[in-house]
């Protein structure tokens, strides 16, 4: 497992594959020759992958596999997944005086892949697309799966298009460089996997995530692979969330409300939200009769013991508003007929979607002391 694995996303014609293992970025070159029509792409990545010395890696590893390359350098941070940003950066890439057959690299993290696949889906009408994610959340999740897009002042990811990748390089080594906060932030979207339907794998991470949160290579390789299977298996099934897709959505009704609430600043990272949109997602559903208490409390103790938010009091002493956060689920893309939408549980991985809460039961659960 040290070596990591390739995983297919099986969409017919648009299946592609996703490699995971340490020195990708150095084959770059080489990975991806076979699959562009014209060896020659344009590389979007951030000013803090560049400083890292990640870019010029791609960048060696491209010439030497004789692929002309251009790059266009954006500020880090979640401000630049704007329409600004995004007016800028298409202008940019035009004025390098592309065609039909150039592909986008986007090399980063979820604000570089969302941003850059939205280009690659509308620039030309469509360009091809290679992501190569630089965070655990963008290797296990973002970069898998074809969302790409941008915030509005409405919301999160309100504008944007469906758009796969032709390969996705999930370079392990690149972990690395991670910060310890970015890196659990990643691994609470680890933890859904096992929560909605692999108990096994949560079974595992409960034993031994402490080593993939201490980075070490075969255990943070193998919660990739796992999460990439499964992630990968969900987007088979159902590409345009009609239905199964919407099971990745765990915890992420809760987690858009919090990071509203909070401002998409630095006080809450989406995987933080996401931890502890998981642990509300399990109280919501023993709440309603659903899910064992016994459950909820191994899901709070291992997002508590990964150093993750595990109750809204961990992320803010005083808590938060029940109005303001009932108003912040109204401002979620998943609303549907005015009603947020909820992932429930019946347990750990018996994740399941299509449940309707009534108001005064999320309010209770809102109103109470803990979580
Ligand atoms: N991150 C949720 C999805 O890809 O559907």
């Amino acid at each position: 497992m040290n070596d990591g694995a390739t995983v297919r996303v099986e969409l017919g014609s648009r299946a592609y594959d996703v490699v995971v293992g340490p020195g990708l970025l150095a084959r770059g070159g080489e990975l991806l020759a076979p699959l562009l029509r014209r060896p020659e792409v344009v590389v979007v990545t951030d000013r803090n992958l560049e400083r890292q010395g990640h870019l010029a890696r791609l960048q060696q590893a491209l010439a030497a596999g004789g692929i002309a390359q251009q790059s266009v350098v954006l500020p880090p941070g979640e401000a630049t997944k704007s329409m600004a940003q995004l007016d800028e950066l298409l202008d940019r890439i035009l004025a390098l005086g592309i065609e039909r057959s150039t592909a986008i690299v986007a090399l980063g993290g979820g604000v570089i892949g969302d941003l850059a696949g939205f280009a690659a889906a509308i620039l030309l009408r469509g360009l091809d697309l290679v992501q190569i994610p630089t965070t655990l959340l963008a290797q296990v999740d973002s970069a898998i799966g074809g969302k790409t897009g941008i915030n509005s002042r409405h919301g999160k990811n309100l504008i944007g298009a469906f758009h796969q990748p032709r390969l996705v390089l999930a370079d392990a080594e690149v972990l690395a460089t991670l910060p310890p906060r970015e890196l659990r932030a990643g691994y609470a979207e680890v933890v859904k996997y096992g929560l909605i339907d692999r108990p096994d794998f949560f079974a595992w991470l409960e034993a031994e995530g402490h080593r993939v949160l201490a980075a070490e290579p075969a255990a943070l390789a193998r919660a990739v692979v796992e999460s990439c299977r499964a992630k990968a298996a969900v987007v088979a099934a159902d590409e345009r969330e009609g239905g199964a897709r919407a099971l990745l959505n765990l915890g992420h009704t809760f987690a858009h409300a919090l990071e509203r609430v909070t401002g998409y600043g630095d006080e809450l990272l989406h995987g933080e939200a996401v931890a502890c949109g998981l642990v509300l997602a399990f109280a919501l559903s023993v709440r309603l009769g659903l899910c064992p208490q016994t459950d909820l409390e191994r899901v709070r103790r291992h997002i508590a013991a990964a150093g993750l938010p595990a109750s809204r009091r961990a992320i803010r002493a005083e808590g938060f508003a029940t109005d303001a956060l009932l108003e912040a689920f109204a401002h979620d893309k998943k609303v549907e007929g005015g009603q947020p939408r909820f992932v429930l549980v019946r347990g750990i991985g018996r994740a399941f979607t299509g449940a309707t809460v009534e108001p005064a039961a999320l309010r209770d659960l809102l109103d109470a002391p803990d979580p």
